[in-house]
């Protein structure tokens, strides 16, 4: 059948075409569902089916448990409807945090190598976009029909452009194929955004904020703290980048001059494998070495798995309230 299914949820509905994903017909309408890596392996998008079939890939049970999947949940970036569907009531969402899901075009504005396998790359927007610090979009891969995610760097309200840190995945069909090689200044870029819900929250402003990054995990941390100096230029800011050379670090002198501008904001780049006269090992073990108290601060990891799972461990030692620890993990796709 080629119409739109519709999907019921509680009090709302929405049109979900045959080849639609389920989360993607809900943020497009407007609805809120929780989200995160929109590839099936964070399980935040999950909903219950209580009525109606769908077409989905057999989640990883690390994702879904057995249970779960035998109550009729599914992950709803991953399935798209083959009848209507009714599930369960989603938390209609009131909070301005969440943007309407939407395509986006621009052209590449600039390409820059600020390290080893690194590329700063700027898109001017063809419209403004609405998003929260922390959020990603999905770049189109010309020519391929699949997408990748990459955060924002700048923070909300500078309309004509978005920032992307970009690291080469060897043989990665976004860098190797397309970003890396050959991606010219001038051409069209196709998006969607904003997706996840990695969002910087300034419920608590009196907090201090902990920004842990590994990698080009720094991107949407860049925006946190843009968006969070704007906001209050006297916060309390630590910010620590955990690469594994020095000859991976990049955006050092911004950093620097932010440092040395606002009074509340430290910068620590952090070298894993690498010597150099600067701090070594890893970002979560120089956390508990400067801090001895986590208590009144919030925090924003992003970055490779292992890497957010030693600094959750690292901010719960120092006793930070599980609640006010946020993360995204990076999960690279070739
Ligand atoms: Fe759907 Fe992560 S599994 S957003």
């Amino acid at each position: 059948s080629e119409r739109p299914f519709r999907i019921d949820a509680g009090d709302t509905s929405v049109e979900c075409d045959p080849d639609q994903k389920m989360l993607d017909a809900f943020l497009r309408a407007g609805v809120w569902i929780p989200n995160s890596c929109n590839q099936g392996t964070c399980g935040t998008c999950k909903v219950r089916i209580s009525a109606g079939t769908v077409d989905t890939p057999p989640p990883l049970d690390t994702v879904l448990s057995h249970t779960e999947q035998e109550q009729g949940f599914v992950l709803s970036c991953q399935s798209v409807p083959t009848s209507n569907l009714e599930i369960d009531s989603v938390t209609v969402d009131s909070n301005a945090r969440h943007h309407v899901l939407r395509d986006i075009s621009g052209t590449v504005g600039s390409i820059r190598q600020v390290a080893d396998d690194t590329l700063t790359v700027t898109v001017m927007l063809d419209e403004p976009l609405e998003f929260t610090a922390g959020q990603y979009v999905e770049l189109s891969i010309p020519g391929t029909g699949t997408t990748r995610p990459y955060s924002m760097a700048n923070p909300p309200g500078q309309d004509g452009e978005l920032e992307f840190h970009i690291r080469r995945q060897p043989g990665g069909a976004a860098t190797d194929g397309w970003i890396f090689d050959g991606m010219t200044v001038g051409e069209p870029v196709a998006m969607t955004g904003p997706w996840g819900d990695f969002c910087f929250t300034p419920d608590d402003p009196d907090l201090g904020l902990i920004l842990l990054a590994g990698g080009t995990g720094l991107a949407p941390l860049k925006s946190i703290a843009t968006a969070a100096l704007e906001l209050d230029p006297e916060r309390e800011i630590h910010v620590y980048h955990g690469v594994r050379f020095e000859s991976d670090l990049y955006d050092v002198e911004h950093w620097q001059t932010l440092a040395a501008n606002h009074p509340g904001v430290s910068y620590t780049p952090c070298l894993s494998r690498g010597q150099w006269s600067g701090r070594t090992g890893y970002v979560g073990d120089a956390v508990i070495a400067d801090l001895p108290s986590c208590k009144s601060f919030s925090a924003y990891l992003c970055g490779p798995p292992a890497m957010v799972e030693a600094g959750v461990k690292a901010l719960k030692r120092r006793r930070m309230s599980p609640r006010r620890i946020h993360r995204e993990k990076y999960t690279p796709a070739i």
